[in-house]
């Protein structure tokens, strides 16, 4: 009997030498999040489980306090699985696992009998979305959470701001979407959420144990603003890299004032000095609390090279006390942790290399020395934005050239900085830039299989704690997810290396 492949790896798998529970039209289905079920059991087998709790096989799910966060536990015998949350995400996390776990059986299906005990490693565990690179509409979102939380992530982070649009619409800022949100990269048509899609795609993800954790990026990354309010710009600052990105990819100088539709960073800044600079920010993360009920508010803070260092130290100081003074955890990119003034407990995020240059493990680790803890998202591991493979038109290359599904995996949490262990660790974030993904297939494209990867890192023990958490066990037991996400409609990439299982 082969051994059940899941991803994430759970905490622990006993599989039974028994019969497993035959899965047919007339199995039962009870307990909460019962049409949860049925319907992922539909889509994964075409059968949908419509028996009464009289007839046996049987599948129970239950709700039962006492275990940890998130946890879950699975037993299943030749009559009756039994799915038991320690809370409603955990019962949810085991729902997805079970479905993970059917598989055909002669001329139906089964589910096999196995003993699943499980927990996560971390209780962050993200996905993030450039929505302003490339606007991606509400339907879009919705089907990337649809997607991410079947592999057990829990935040969804917006990336609503950038050089080339504004993609929130605020009652107090209304230029701001009025005037910069037409475009996106390459000239592509662009858009934004109204207050109502904002709040639907906050509704959706927590309907599915999902935080939206969203993104103003500031003090660069802020040409847009430019667009609205000019007096609050610096002018951009040109340098090389920006001339070279242009020779590489095209698209024009920086222009304030203008849409930018190219692919350039770090030339915008708002002006530091500038009280008016406060005043908006006031407003526009004052309305982004109120509008967000999630705990955390990402300001930012990566690649402002147009803003002095003195400065940077200074805004990042005052604008992450802004956001706790509106009762949220601030959270910044790992450059923010230079600032000596950062607000107590502000989160970073890590987005330097499994191997850490150019001083980024420093920066990061100020954050731990602020009392704050730590989001994990090595570039060269899982940027799914990454190439794939260097023929494809999809991603970009500069975070060590093409990730492999292998690169993606070979990594662990705990083992990227020196002295951050897992207790300074919040999670594990897998971001999606969108400077050449325009729809919901190239995310797919991008971001399948290498998510499976990411959910690893953010779910599973640490590698080495299982003779399971191995790239060699991973790409089987991802591959074998393949009937599963095809008939879930996602478009993943059939990379080489891993071994793609086939039903039909
Ligand atoms: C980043 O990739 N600039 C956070």
């Amino acid at each position: 009997m082969s051994t059940p492949a899941l991803v994430p790896l759970p905490a622990s798998l006993e599989v039974v030498d028994a019969a497993g529970l035959p899965l047919t039209a007339a199995t039962a289905v009870s307990g909460p999040d019962s049409d949860l079920l049925r319907t992922l059991v539909a889509t994964r087998t075409g059968i949908a489980p419509a028996g009464t709790s009289a007839t046996t096989p049987t599948v129970t799910l239950a709700v039962e306090p006492g275990g940890a966060p998130e946890s879950y536990r699975i037993t299943v015998d030749a009559t009756t699985a039994t799915v038991t949350g320690a809370d409603a995400a955990g019962l949810f996390y085991g729902i997805h696992t079970l479905v993970q776990l059917i598989r055909p059986a002669g001329d139906g299906w089964e589910i096999p009998a196995v003993v699943i005990e499980d927990a996560p490693r971390f209780a962050y565990r993200g996905v993030m979305l450039d929505v302003a690179r490339h606007f991606h509409p509400v339907a879009t979102v919705t089907a990337y959470i649809d997607r991410a939380a079947s592999l057990k992530f829990n935040h969804l982070h917006l990336h609503l701001t950038d050089d080339q649009g504004w993609r929130l619409q605020l009652r107090s800022r209304p230029e701001l979407t009025e005037k910069a949100s037409a475009t996106s990269v390459g000239g592509d048509s662009g858009g934004f959420y109204t207050q109502d899609d904002y709040r639907k795609i906050v509704a959706y993800a927590a309907a599915r144990h999902m935080t939206v954790v969203p993104e103003i990026d500031l003090p660069g990354h802020t040409h847009a603003v430019s667009l609205a309010y000019p007096d609050l710009s610096e002018q951009p600052v040109i340098s090389d890299h920006i001339r070279e990105t242009v020779r590489e990819f095209g698209g024009g100088m920086p222009e304030n004032g203008t849409a930018y539709d190219g692919m350039a960073v770090g030339f915008s800044s708002l002006k530091i000095h500038d009280e008016a600079t406060y005043a908006f920010l006031a407003d526009v993360l004052g309305e982004l609390a109120e509008l967000s009920p999630g705990p955390y508010l990402h300001i930012g803070g990566d690649e402002a090279l147009g803003t002095d260092a003195a400065d940077y130290d200074a805004f990042v100081g005052r604008v992450t006390g802004m956001v706790a003074g509106l009762g949220k955890t601030p959270v910044a990119w790992h450059e923010a942790g230079t600032a000596p003034a950062l607000a107590s407990g502000t989160v970073g995020q890590y987005w330097g290399y499994i191997t850490p240059t150019d001083g980024m493990d420093e920066k990061a680790r100020g954050f731990v020395r602020g009392g704050g803890r730590l989001i994990m998202s090595p570039a060269d591991a899982i940027y799914l934005d990454m190439k794939f493979d260097a023929g494809s038109p999809l991603g970009l290359t500069w975070a060590r050239g093409v990730t492999s599904a292998q690169r993606a995996y070979a990594w662990d949490p705990a083992a990227v900085i020196e002295g951050v262990t897992d207790a300074d660790i919040l999670g594990v974030e897998a971001p999606m830039w969108t400077e050449t993904v325009r729809t919901l297939d190239d995310i797919d494209a991008l971001a399948f299989p290498r998510i499976g990867a990411a959910a690893e890192a953010a779910w599973s023990p640490a590698v080495g704690a299982d003779p399971e958490r191995t790239w060699e066990s991973f790409r089987a037991r991802v591959g074998a997810l393949a009937p599963l996400w095809a008939r879930s409609g996602i478009r993943f990439t059939a990379l080489p290396g891993i071994d793609w299982a086939r039903e039909d």
